[in-house]
């Protein structure tokens, strides 16, 4: 296989729109869980650039490390710890625009300002979170949501 993901847009709203059906192309055909993920994150990082980007993985009692791009970051979240963790616990999205602001963030990355964190779903229960992470403040908003929402979508179909 050799695919390369081209996005030729300058906005962040019409770089989403162009990086979505790539990513959809991208795990076509592919029925690897963790190799779809870890091509989804690298197609996300070289397309809209990003701190950090990744999945925590639920496994028996935590979150632990999954396919990611960027710094090397914790390996395990306890249930309602940091950003991750709460967004396991009341299973919604977070955005959190400064991160020293928000209570119990956890630092893997001292580069780290704002943040975003989407819960990954399987039969009403998280299997996952999805977490991204910005050297600016307040970098994320709700145009990041919906089509981080999008992203989640394919992933949540994967598996
Ligand atoms: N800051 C996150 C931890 C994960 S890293 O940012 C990669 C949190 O508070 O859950």
């Amino acid at each position: 296989m050799v695919q390369e993901i081209t996005i030729s847009r300058t906005t962040r709203d019409e770089k989403y729109k162009e990086l979505l059906p790539q990513i959809k192309g991208l795990v076509t055909g592919e029925s690897d869980l963790i190799a779809n993920l870890a091509n989804i994150m690298a197609a996300l990082k070289s397309s809209m650039g990003f701190l950090w980007i990744g999945i925590y993985l639920v496994k028996d009692k935590e979150l632990v490390l999954g396919p990611f791009q960027g710094p090397v970051a914790c390996t395990r979240i306890q249930k309602g710890n940091g950003v991750s963790g709460k967004v396991w616990q009341e299973k919604r999205t977070i955005i959190v625009a400064d991160v020293d602001k928000f209570p119990g963030h956890i630092i893997c990355s001292s580069e780290s300002r704002s943040e975003i964190v989407l819960p990954i779903m399987k039969d009403n229960e998280v299997a996952m979170i999805m977490d991204l992470d910005s050297s600016s403040l307040n970098d994320f908003d709700a145009i990041d949501e919906k089509y981080l929402q999008e992203i989640v979508a394919i992933i949540e179909g994967l598996f």
